[in-house]
């Protein structure tokens, strides 16, 4: 069987040619995708988190893959300081920088009662403090050199619904893409974009240990919450990301765009139950309800 068009790469070849990319979190799952994708699309990319060796790893499987410089660069988005390191580490090495994916996160599911401030605090530190500090690092650098770039978070559907059995996550996800809107519009005299994406489930071991352990996955497929019943394709979405970090969607700004197959929306409207009804039954729902007087 053919392999479905959504499993292809989409954007011409060079499309992100002269451009470096940071990427929070590109070590693992969705950002490494990502940084998979922009590297074969010709961009130079480095990859920062906490966990140097695994950044190794795929710096090296990314570069051989694509023939580009990738950059693993230890440094915990949560503190300050390391990600002013990161800034002058990544100037030092490119000159400079044109755009950022705010990727890294960290999650669990909990009943919210059972969290220590602390294990609130930490989710809050990764997801909104470490995309606030990259954005305030950088964006201050690319203001004073003068330099346009671009901005492409990765939240979620939650962000705006709320999520219970996530709060911490949910709180940081929605602060995110406030910060998102606002500095879209605060920002954009100085040439800076920012644009976010809404990923429904993508299988990565990251999200999927944490978020439906054990057992849980087979009682809770995430297919069936979908109207699509699947799941995401990785390539789908590293075509979306390249698509918002490249010059191609240079008049999208403040956008949030979800990919998640209707998910959230099959959540949300009202009547999305009656999916459940069979077809044959709807000849006898409508005669009950045409003799409604
Ligand atoms: C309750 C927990 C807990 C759990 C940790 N804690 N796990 N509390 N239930 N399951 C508490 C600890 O007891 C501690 O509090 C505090 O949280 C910090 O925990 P540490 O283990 O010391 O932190 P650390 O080693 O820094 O690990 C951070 C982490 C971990 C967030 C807990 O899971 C991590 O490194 N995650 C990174 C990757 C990740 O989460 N990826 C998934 C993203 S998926 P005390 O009080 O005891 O000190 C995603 C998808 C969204 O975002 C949408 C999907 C559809
Ligand atoms: P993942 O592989 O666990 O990615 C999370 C990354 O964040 C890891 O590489 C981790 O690396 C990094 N990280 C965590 N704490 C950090 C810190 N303090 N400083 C720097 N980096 C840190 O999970 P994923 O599924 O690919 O998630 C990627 C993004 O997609 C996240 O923003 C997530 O919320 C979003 N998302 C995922 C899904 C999904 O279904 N997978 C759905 C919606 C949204 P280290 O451990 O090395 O630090």
């Amino acid at each position: 069987m053919n392999e479905p068009t959504y499993t292809k790469p989409m954007l011409k070849e060079g499309s992100l040619e002269g451009k470096t990319i940071l990427i929070t979190g590109g070590g693992t799952g969705l950002g490494k995708a990502m940084g998979k994708y922009f590297t074969e699309l010709g961009a130079d990319l480095i990859i920062a988190s906490r966990k140097l060796e695994k950044l190794e790893e795929t710096a090296k499987e990314l570069s051989e893959n694509s023939g580009r410089t990738v950059l693993p660069v230890q440094c915990d988005v949560s503190d300050y300081a390391s990600v002013e390191k990161l800034l002058k580490t990544s100037v030092e090495k490119f000159g400079k920088v044109d755009g950022i994916v705010n990727n890294a996160a960290g999650n669990f599911i909990s009943p919210t009662e059972r969290l220590s401030n602390r294990a609130f605090d930490i989710i809050v530190n990764i997801v909104l403090k470490g995309t606030y500090n990259t954005t305030l690092a950088f964006g201050k650098h690319w203001i004073e050199q003068k330099q346009k770039a671009t901005v492409l978070n990765i939240v979620t559907t939650y962000a705006w619904t709320g999520s219970a059995y996530v709060v911490p996550s949910a709180v940081s996800k929605a602060g995110v893409l406030a910060l998102t809107r606002s500095l879209a519009v605060e920002w954009a005299k100085y040439g800076i974009r920012f644009n976010a994406i809404a990923p429904g489930p993508f299988p990565t071991k990251g999200a999927w240990d944490r978020l439906l352990p054990g057992e849980l996955q087979d009682k809770f497929d995430f297919k069936n919450k979908v109207p699509l019943k699947r799941v995401g394709e990785h390539q789908e979405l590293a075509n979306l990301a390249a698509y918002l970090i490249s010059d191609f969607s240079s008049y999208i700004n403040g956008e949030v765009v979800t990919i998640d197959g209707g998910e959230w929306l099959q959540g949300a409207g009202q009547f999305n139950m009656l999916e459940a009804i069979p077809s044959e039954m709807w000849d006898v729902i409508e005669k009950m309800v045409r003799q409604t007087k």
